[in-house]
């Protein structure tokens, strides 16, 4: 591939290649002098048509630490506040001869778009309700790695059952980890409202709900999701207290469970919605600020693997069939 658009591109066999290629990295970014020059002399450029705290600052801060030059577009403060299209924005964004474009936007299929205009690599940083493939990546990252202090041996999810609940249908998070899970092993059930769940669970070889405690029986993980209420305009909206009472993960409902299930949220969250701050902060069984961190080692993963071409490195996987 010379693009990262989505976990639906991808074989089992490259999502455990990004995976493991990622692992030098989470040691390096325990390290005190965190830098490697792998990508000294590329330029980076990082468009962000959305908000974003974590995958933004993850996606800068993993250029850094490979030694390239990166730049941030904020569309805010850009010309597409003056009309500019998206096409225009991406032959002028091509026209500055960047190594690689990460790109963040509020349409399914944009950054598709965008990477169809372009000479360099793209990565999909978000786009609309279709994708986010780097936090189903990050996500899979920190799981393996909390399994595995607790002693679980594979390097897939085979046998394991996670539980995603949360506003799904406007979820690009909940589509890639879905699709990211199930490539793993996992069997993955999907908990929302009637009205927030997409019709194409079944077909994703995920499993519906819409009752959280039954949901929750016997899960091994809960990843939690927020809901999109800038993606629903002119939708009813629930009330933060309703939603709450019938999806809100509380350390009560969370008893239903396994005996030790571990809690995931990508962020940002809404404490006191979706799920109870006392949940959302448990040692030893949250772990979220763990996705955090994972997500720069994910994030130098991609930016190393897709301009290895542009550095002279054959192939985008080891195999060379990428
Ligand atoms: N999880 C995630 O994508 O967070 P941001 O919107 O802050 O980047």
């Amino acid at each position: 591939h010379r693009d990262l658009l989505g976990i639906g591109q991808l074989e089992r066999h490259e999502i455990l290649f990004l995976l493991d290629e990622a692992e030098q990295w989470v040691d390096l970014n325990r390290q005190t002098t965190k830098h490697s020059d792998a990508l000294a002399g590329l330029t980076i450029i990082n468009a962000f048509f959305e908000n974003s705290t974590r995958t933004l600052l993850s996606f800068e801060i993993a250029g850094k630490r490979l030694g390239a030059d990166v730049v941030n577009m904020h569309a805010a403060q850009s010309s597409v506040k003056k009309g500019e299209t998206l096409i225009d924005t991406a032959i002028t964004l091509n026209a500055m001869r960047a190594d690689a474009i990460v790109i963040r936007h509020g349409s399914s299929g944009a950054v598709d778009l965008i990477a169809s205009k372009v000479d360099c690599p793209v990565l999909n940083a978000g786009d609309g309700q279709h994708e986010h493939p780097t936090q189903a990546l990050l996500d899979a990252l920190a799981l393996r790695h909390a399994l595995r202090e607790r002693g679980h041996k594979a390097d897939d999810f085979t046998g394991l059952t996670v539980t995603i609940c949360g506003d799904i249908l406007h979820s690009r998070v909940a589509r890639s980890n879905i699709l990211c899970l199930t490539a793993l092993g996992a069997s993955v059930r999907i908990c929302a409202p009637p009205a927030l769940m997409p019709a194409e669970i079944e077909a994703m070889g995920a499993k519906p709900f819409h009752d959280f405690d039954a949901a929750l029986e016997g899960t091994d993980v809960v990843m939690m999701l927020r809901l999109q209420t800038e993606r629903m305009e002119g939708q009813f909206i629930p009330s933060a207290r309703e939603y709450h009472h019938l999806f809100g993960l509380s350390k009560d409902r969370l008893q239903r469970a396994a005996p030790d299930a571990l809690v995931m949220h990508p962020g940002p969250m809404n404490r006191g919605v979706e799920i109870d701050s006392e949940v959302a902060d448990m040692i030893g069984r949250s772990i979220i600020t763990r996705q955090v961190e994972m997500g720069v080692a994910i994030r130098m993963a991609a930016l190393d693997v897709l301009t290895r071409r542009t550095r002279g490195i054959d192939g985008w996987t080891n195999d060379g069939s990428g």
